[in-house]
């Protein structure tokens, strides 16, 4: 899964104010924004809000930098009555290094909500 084979549900780049003490980029910055692109394809398949109601199966496998252009990838690999999980993978590409490195990976589960926020049945794709 390259940005030559599909496009990122978001691409960003962090920057100095998002580091944490070690000067790398903080960990809940990436969860924010995997958060931000699960939520955008959420609401594609549910047709309307949703909330993240869990996160399951994070890892961070290298750090993030300042200067990164950070991608967010996305699948929905499970939708139930309510819920869908959606497995985020963000790869990013070194300032100077155009190779792609997968640095973290979890599946968020989100929940449809209706107008006052109690879920509501997710319509047929
Ligand atoms: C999401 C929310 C509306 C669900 O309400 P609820 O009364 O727990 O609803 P239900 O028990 O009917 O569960 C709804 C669905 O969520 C799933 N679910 C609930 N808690 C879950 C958990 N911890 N992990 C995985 N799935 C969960 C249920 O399995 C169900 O899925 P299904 O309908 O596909 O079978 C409610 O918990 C909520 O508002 N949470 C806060 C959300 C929020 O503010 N998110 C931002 C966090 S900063």
């Amino acid at each position: 899964m390259t940005s030559e084979t599909r496009d990122p549900i978001i691409r960003t780049a962090p920057q100095p104010r998002d580091c944490n003490n070690n000067g790398d980029i903080f960990g809940g910055w990436v969860l924010s924004q995997m958060d931000i692109a699960g939520g955008v394809l959420a609401a594609r398949r549910a047709r309307g809000r949703v909330v993240t109601v869990a996160v399951e199966a994070m890892t961070f496998h290298q750090p993030i930098k300042v200067g990164d252009v950070v991608s967010i990838y996305g699948d929905i690999v499970k939708v139930g009555r309510t819920s869908m999980h959606i497995k985020l993978t963000t790869i990013v590409a070194r300032k100077l290094d155009p190779e792609e490195i997968t640095v973290t990976e979890g599946t968020y589960i989100f929940v449809a909500i209706d107008d006052n926020g109690r879920p509501r049945e997710i319509p047929t794709a």
